[in-house]
């Protein structure tokens, strides 16, 4: 086996990999390649790669990673409340041949637990989690915790999701778990639209610019004008959805990430779910096989960014599985770019694409 097991073990919970991960062997390297500083939504940043929000489930993953030479790191999604995470498997390899695309995903794929990946290139999974969250208490404290085990030139973001709670609409609750994340030292806070929409239309919030729209102007108006704030949505397939969207949206934030993974039906060997129980019927996939897909949508908003003159900047999220690929994302048009499934197998690749910014 040429590619070592991933610091996230995909064959424990969420709540091991919380209390017991992140699980690395391998060596942190002494010091990191001398990087020129970038500016992160007005932050200094060392570089433009990232970890999105996933692997990230608390400060010790944020500080390994910081470690690591990852400069953008996204605390894994959190909520206004408690919230369980489903049991495990959570994450599934995915046999797939070749790139996927929303209308390829008609016929299930089939997940497996284990595999024994050659390169990079064999690595495309399914995670299904539910957003879980800790109780406000816990990852306020710890978000204030992870502030601390970053160093200089690195940048926390916090994820955040809302829903609507008796008494509170959506856009209430987003506002709410955004001025949580603020509070608790996060530099900048991502709302994730690419969530169930439980208002409205069906689908997912991206996919309804009007609710986006409000949701977004809510969460402005609590971080107050200065703070950065980010978007974060999953695949748009044309122009037109992308300006509806960027419409809505674009006078309230600083940037948008894409993409969150594409949905699939995923099965077993045998032909049952891979990932039993209710609300799970098809699940998230992501790693190599979404690349195409993502800086199709990448290119897309940069494209609608720049003739709408909104100053919006893009964060390209979604089959980066080495330094090759993060160069894709850039000439795409990304600004900065995250990732997440490669980051779990390599966490060298950060270092890597440093090094490779030397020659
Ligand atoms: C283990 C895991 C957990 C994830 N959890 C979240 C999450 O809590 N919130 C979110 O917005 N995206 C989540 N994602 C999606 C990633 O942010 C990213 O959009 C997606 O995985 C595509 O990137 P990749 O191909 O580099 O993995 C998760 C992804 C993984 C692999």
């Amino acid at each position: 086996m040429l590619i070592p097991e991933p610091v996230y073990n995909i064959e424990k919970s969420y709540d091991d990999n919380y209390r017991d991960g992140p699980v690395f062997h391998g060596r942190i390297p002494a010091s990191m390649p001398s990087t020129r500083p970038v500016s992160f939504l007005g932050i200094t940043a060392n570089s433009r790669l990232g970890i999105p929000a996933g692997p990230l489930l608390n400060s010790d993953w944020i500080g390994f990673y910081a470690t690591m030479g990852f400069d953008l790191l996204v605390y894994k999604t959190v909520r206004t409340h408690a919230h369980p995470s489903y049991p495990p498997p959570n994450c599934l390899y995915v046999s797939v041949s070749g790139d996927l695309t929303p209308t390829s995903l008609s016929t299930p794929l089939i997940g497996t637990p284990r595999m024994e990946p050659a390169s990079m290139r064999d690595i495309t999974i399914t995670n299904s989690f539910g957003m879980p969250s800790q109780a406000p208490a816990v990852w306020q404290e710890d978000v204030s915790r992870a502030r601390k085990k970053i160093g200089p030139g690195q940048v926390l973001i916090v994820s955040v999701v809302g829903t609507e709670r008796e008494g509170e609409s959506i856009a209430e609750n987003f506002a709410r778990a955004a001025k949580m994340a603020k509070e608790s030292g996060a530099q900048a806070v991502e709302v994730n639209f690419s969530c169930p929409n439980v208002k409205g239309t069906e689908g997912q919030i991206f996919q309804d610019p009007e609710t986006a729209g409000k949701v977004a102007k809510t969460v402005r108006r609590e971080l107050g004008p200065d703070y950065p704030l980010i978007v974060k949505v999953g695949y748009i397939g044309s122009d037109a959805e992308a300006d509806r969207l960027l419409r809505e949206i674009g006078p309230h934030i600083n940037a948008i990430a894409a993409i969150n993974t594409l949905s699939a039906t995923v099965i077993n060997p045998e032909g049952r779910p891979a990932l039993p129980g209710p609300g799970r019927e098809r699940s998230g996939v992501c790693g190599n096989a979404i690349r195409k897909a993502a800086l199709e949508v990448v290119s897309r908003l940069s494209g609608r960014i720049s003739s709408m003159k909104i100053p919006l900047s893009v964060i390209g999220v979604g089959g980066l599985m080495t330094v090759e690929d993060y160069d894709l994302f850039l000439a795409s048009g990304a600004d900065f770019a995250m990732t997440a499934t490669g980051a779990m197998w390599d966490p060298y690749l950060a270092f890597h694409q440093k090094q490779q910014n030397l020659r």
